[in-house]
């Protein structure tokens, strides 16, 4: 049988490590090819075809592979070819589809483009027939959304999220135990990276996408997904400091941008509350990504958290282990098992006053 051809589209930090900062931060190698060519040196994967805009920069970025991956890791052998589009020199935004039109329908492709994008370009490989795995957010509204999984469902191709904290083994520990303390009391999630990201991410940060897509969507999906069937968010407020990014690039962009979000829990229909704060603005830290995790529950004698840490995917390195656990302290907990009603006693909670629907599944 022939192997899964793969196209990567997008040709930036995540994916081949190639940018401006390539030297300073956590991802020089990239995280997505130099993973494909593991997979392919294993024999899970076949051919490979990156896309990007600006066929000027693919010399340079086919070099930086050689010597951030190939040079990098001299006993690992990798086969680090793969087709390239646009052509060498040439400029063009819908590169991808002559990378569509290479592949036999049912391959994959890999979606690791500026936020505004993801939609249109996974719609065109579902549309080839293809399955699509997009980095989060995978479109910028739920219209988008919707209207991208009823296409996949239409064509019958898997169209997955890249939310990678659902792989990390510490993050699917800790929601197992979050599961088990009953109902949410409040849930809270700090992540930031350095200054430096803001001329990484100059062509679209502001402009296109914003901090809170870009880091809170982790944190948003990791609480949804310890929720999942057990309440609803019922409303969202934000708000955005401002003042480095607006200097450093120029134009209009938050630094720091707060997420606080209602859930409901049910059945009881208590009500929680979950922050989450994301900023680029941070100062040179012990590592890249700061984050912190914490969340306290009806059930839990003591708030739980995850310390700070950088827990990106790291790429492998020899022997590739493919999910790298993070480096966090162990979980400080001390449940009380089973949760009786800490509540008896008590008046019912205070409802909000209008109540949404309750969202439609996808
Ligand atoms: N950098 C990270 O640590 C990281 C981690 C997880 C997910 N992501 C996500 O991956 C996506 C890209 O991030 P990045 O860090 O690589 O950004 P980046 O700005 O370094 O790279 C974006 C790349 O997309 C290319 N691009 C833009 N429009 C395109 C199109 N129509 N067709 C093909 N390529 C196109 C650009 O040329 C550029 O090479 C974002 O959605 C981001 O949220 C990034």
């Amino acid at each position: 049988m022939a192997k899964l051809a793969c196209l990567v589209v997008g040709t930036g930090e995540y994916t081949t490590g190639y940018g401006l900062n390539s030297a300073k931060t956590d991802k020089s190698a990239g995280v997505i090819m130099l993973t494909l060519f593991e997979l392919r040196k294993q024999g899970l994967v076949g051919d490979l075809h990156l896309a990007g805009v600006q066929g000027a920069k693919l010399p340079a970025i086919r070099a930086h592979m050689q010597r951030a991956i190939g040079e990098a890791y001299p006993g690992s052998a990798f086969d680090l070819s793969c087709s390239t589009y646009p052509a060498d020199g040439a400029t063009d935004p819908l590169a991808y589809r002559a990378g569509l039109a290479a592949m036999p329908r049912g391959s994959a492709v890999l979606i690791f483009t500026p936020d505004d994008t993801h939609f249109s370009i996974a719609m065109d490989a579902v549309a080839a027939g293809m399955h699509v795995l997009a980095t989060k957010p995978i479109t910028l509204t739920l219209s988008e959304q919707a209207a991208l999984a009823a296409a996949a469902a239409a064509k019958g191709v898997l169209c997955c999220g890249e939310f990678h904290k659902r792989w990390d083994p510490f993050y699917g520990d800790a929601r197992d135990r979050l599961r088990k303390l009953g109902d949410l009391s409040f849930f809270t999630a700090y992540m930031s990276q350095p200054k430096i990201q803001l001329d990484t991410f100059k062509a679209w940060a502001g402009k296109s996408s914003d901090i809170s897509y870009y880091l809170n969507s982790h944190h948003v999906d990791y609480c949804e997904w310890v929720m999942q069937g057990r309440g609803r968010p019922l409303r969202v407020t934000a708000a955005a400091a401002t003042g480095v990014a607006v200097v450093r690039l120029g134009r209009p962009c938050e630094d720091t941008i707060s997420l606080t979000v209602n859930w409901e829990n049910l059945p009881s229909r208590n009500v929680a509350i979950a922050t989450f704060v994301a900023s680029w603005v941070a100062p040179p830290a012990d590592v890249h990504s700061q984050q912190c995790v914490g969340r306290g529950a009806a059930g839990a004698r003591a708030p739980l958290t995850l310390p700070a840490t950088d827990c990106a995917p790291h790429p492998p390195t020899p022997p590739f282990p493919l999910l790298l656990p993070g480096v966090f302290l162990p979980w400080r907990t001390r449940a009380r098992p089973p949760w009786t009603s800490a509540t008896a006693g008590f008046p019912p909670p205070r409802r909000p006053p209008a109540m949404p629907p309750p969202i439609p599944s996808l």
